[in-house]
């Protein structure tokens, strides 16, 4: 690809200055995007995906117990070395997040529909009143009923559900070039989760928009995502497209990652598969292999040396030792048909 990436981040690592020590939350997270690109990041709770994607625009940077190294490369600028007044330019122009928690990017002093609109005028150039028609079409495309009266609500008269969505609404707005959506949907029931993911994917195609999809529903993936990151304790394991997700994972992780998903055809008394043990804390992260301590295969090289992350295609890379035995006889085992998905 020739192409310039629309984002280049460059081995970031975030690390806490806590009370018992630094912490390395997000450790060498190497990855680039290009423009119309819709990339899920996936992994189990605690290994680093809402830190990653808030160290991206520097989100956390109010508490001063935090720095970062790397490089995050946006329209040739570092992010990392910005000043705030240009990345708060940034922020809500060219890049739009979109959390879990609503209330940390609405604004309580105005209405929903004032906030909307504000977003239409400034990057749509429309009149005060055909941005506020505009609003009402961007809260009914987010599944807000009644949108004409909702338009004139505070935040604070919404219920949590709503809010979400009008923060969707107001991130969406200002069409940016890039969305970073941080499990934006798992609070909302199923149906209203599609109507979201249909309206991300349309402003994807329509303006090209680039998506950072955090996630920890591979339903949702499958759904919008061309390529997938696995993160697993603050580092990348597993990148590939979609497909090879579920064709040709290798990483035991991402494996036991894709074990876990609940079977539509499976029997109902089947036990679902859930990878052994937890995620071990940051305080006391394991040498060699970061999954050695749950991994079945791992042996005295995993648990000595960390692997590289080794190129399996283009567009495919895994951070394991073993992992051409491991995708051997995984494929073998678990779809019988000792057929390789590669081949
Ligand atoms: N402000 C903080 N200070 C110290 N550790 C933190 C802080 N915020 C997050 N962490 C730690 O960083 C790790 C990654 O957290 P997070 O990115 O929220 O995980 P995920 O989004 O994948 O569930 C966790 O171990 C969490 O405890
Ligand atoms: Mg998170």
């Amino acid at each position: 690809m020739t192409e310039k990436p629309l984002l280049q981040v460059n081995n970031l690592k975030t690390h806490f200055h806590t009370e018992r020590g630094r912490i390395t939350a997000v450790n060498g997270v190497t990855f680039s995007m290009q423009k119309g690109e819709i990339i899920g990041i996936v992994g189990e709770s605690g290994c680093g995906k809402s830190v990653m994607s808030q160290s991206i625009v520097r989100l956390l940077d109010h508490s001063d117990a935090i720095s970062y190294d790397g490089e995050v490369l946006f329209d040739n600028k570092d992010l990392l070395q910005l000043p705030y007044a240009k990345l708060r330019q940034i922020r809500g122009n060219d890049i739009s997040i979109i959390f879990q928690d609503p209330l940390t990017s609405l604004n309580p002093v105005y209405t929903v529909g004032e906030q909307i609109a504000e977003a239409l005028r400034l990057h749509q150039k429309l009149s005060r009143k055909a941005a506020m028609v505009k609003a009402v079409d961007m809260l009914r495309l987010t599944g807000i009923p009644s949108p004409e009266r909702r338009v004139h609500d505070y935040p604070h008269e919404l219920s949590g559900g709503m809010q979400q969505r009008a923060m969707i609404a107001i991130a969406l707005a200002c069409e940016p070039r890039l969305l970073i959506a941080d499990e934006p949907t798992t609070a909302l029931d199923v149906t209203i989760q599609a109507q979201i993911l249909d309206l991300i994917a349309e402003l994807n195609r329509k303006l090209g928009m680039g998506v950072l999809f955090i996630t920890h529903d591979l339903g949702v993936v499958a759904e919008i995502c061309s390529g997938v990151k696995v993160m697993y304790l603050g580092q990348i394991v597993e990148e590939m497209s979609t497909e090879r997700l579920f064709t040709a994972p290798r990483h035991p992780y991402t494996q036991g990652l894709i074990r876990s998903i609940p079977r539509m055809d499976g029997n109902r008394g089947e036990k679902l598969h859930v990878i052994e043990g937890t995620v071990p804390s940051l305080t006391d992260v394991p040498p060699g292999c970061r999954f050695a301590t749950r991994c079945p295969y791992a042996d005295e090289l995993c648990r000595t040396e960390e692997p590289p992350m080794e190129r399996v295609q283009d567009d495919h890379g895994v951070k394991c030792w073993h992992h051409e035995r491991i995708f051997e006889e995984g494929v073998d085992a678990h779809d019988g048909t000792g057929q390789r998905a590669d081949s």
